[in-house]
């Protein structure tokens, strides 16, 4: 075995400050989302990094050039809350930026790498998210990848590689071969349904770019913001309804994103919960194949619009997974042809389906399936082989 044991086989789930705080974060926020992962079942369903995004440290270097953690924000220093999240069996994530600096205007690690990876070992960090700011436009953004990936696989720590350019430069084409785990293919999520819908749009014909080792990362959650950002941009006038945030996840969890919470999780609802917390859902996102999902468009054809497909993921024990994603303003019904899965009726087997919103069986269909989805709404089955 190598001096590394495996990162990245299925894609990571965690919490990220982003989203909700921003700028306004410390470590007795982060404590209690630790507490939280364990009390709220979180930890238990598979969450398990914690990662403080931008703002956290000074603004200057010191005079060695190390990153300072803001002491008012963080007095008991990065090596003590890290110490907190591992003594609750969870892992730590920290932020920084390929650039000179952050997006947010921090010290970044450009001409640091080495140093810096050194530093996030020292202080127990098992997560970098590394962001696209500020980047010196005479090197290439392939080039300092592969140069923070040789560092923390170096640095003496499992550090996994969470790789953020927003889909630019060509990511898709050298992303995996630089050696990051996870790497963000698009700009920056809003709390609010067009971004959501245009986010995974974006990301449907780019399903054979993600996989075990290197998942495509559709962004941070939004479900159970509700507009609670203190960052106009993400959404305070923005947020979405309960249905809306169930699609958003289902498309996360089909799709094979990391899954990356972004809300307050001190103060979830029930609606949050039952969706960040449902089994079937992260057992789909999390199956050991980490298979990309293929799309199929319903019948008829003259109906056909890109708002309304379905998408069907190969599972490990030979079920399959399948959405049905109705992202247009109207109900609709979404007919999938089991020959279109790869199973006429020649094959003498019919699926058996399950509701993985639910966990209601749905009973056993033979050639086709035409649920009626509500818009904005998706049904997602867990399908099994079953002989005639
Ligand atoms: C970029 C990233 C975001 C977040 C901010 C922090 O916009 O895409 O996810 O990390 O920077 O400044």
């Amino acid at each position: 075995m190598s001096k590394q044991s495996l990162l990245g086989l299925v894609p990571s789930m965690g919490w990220n400050s982003w989203n909700t705080f921003t700028w306004d974060i410390n470590e007795q926020l982060i404590r209690e989302v630790a507490d939280r992962f364990v009390t709220e079942g979180y930890k238990e369903a598979g969450y398990e990094y914690i990662v403080i995004d931008d703002c956290w440290s000074l603004k200057q270097r010191d005079a060695e050039g190390r990153l300072v953690p803001d002491p008012e924000k963080f007095p008991s220093g990065m090596k003590t809350l890290a110490d907190y999240i591992h003594g609750k069996g969870l892992k730590f994530g920290m932020y920084s930026c390929v650039g000179t600096h952050t997006c947010a205007g921090y010290p970044g690690s450009f001409e640091h790498e080495f140093q810096d990876a050194e530093q996030l070992a020292e202080w127990g960090v098992d997560f970098l998210k590394y962001d696209y700011c500020f980047k010196p436009r005479h090197i290439s953004g392939e080039l300092l990848y592969k140069r923070m990936s040789l560092a923390l696989k170096n640095c003496g720590r499992n550090i996994l590689f969470s790789a953020c350019n927003w889909g630019e430069d060509g990511v898709y084409q050298w992303i995996r071969e630089s050696g990051a785990h996870m790497y963000r293919s698009t700009g920056d999520i809003q709390d609010n349904w067009d971004s959501i819908k245009k986010l995974a749009l974006s990301q449907l014909d780019k399903q054979c770019y993600t996989g075990s080792f290197c998942h495509n990362d559709l962004d941070m959650l939004v479900v159970g913001m509700y507009g609670g950002s203190n960052n106009d941009f993400i959404g305070r006038i923005g947020g979405c309804s309960d249905v809306e945030y169930r699609t958003h996840f289902a498309l996360w969890s089909l799709m094979g994103s990391p899954l990356m919470i972004g809300c307050d999780i001190r103060s979830a609802n029930q609606a949050t919960k039952d969706i960040l917390l449902n089994p079937n859902l992260i057992a789909i996102n999390q199956d050991p194949e980490s298979r990309g999902a293929y799309r199929i468009k319903p019948e008829p054809q003259w109906f056909h619009t890109d708002e309304v497909f379905m998408l069907v993921r190969v599972l490990a024990d030979g079920d399959l997974a399948i959405g049905f994603f109705n992202l247009s303003d109207g109900q609709r019904e979404i007919s999938l042809q089991f020959w279109d899965l790869g199973l006429p009726f020649a094959s003498g087997f019919s699926l058996s389906l399950k509701d993985c919103w639910t966990n209601e069986e749905l009973g056993v269909y033979t050639e086709r399936f035409a649920p009626t989805v509500p818009a904005h709404d998706c049904l997602v089955v867990r399908a099994k082989l079953v002989r005639r």
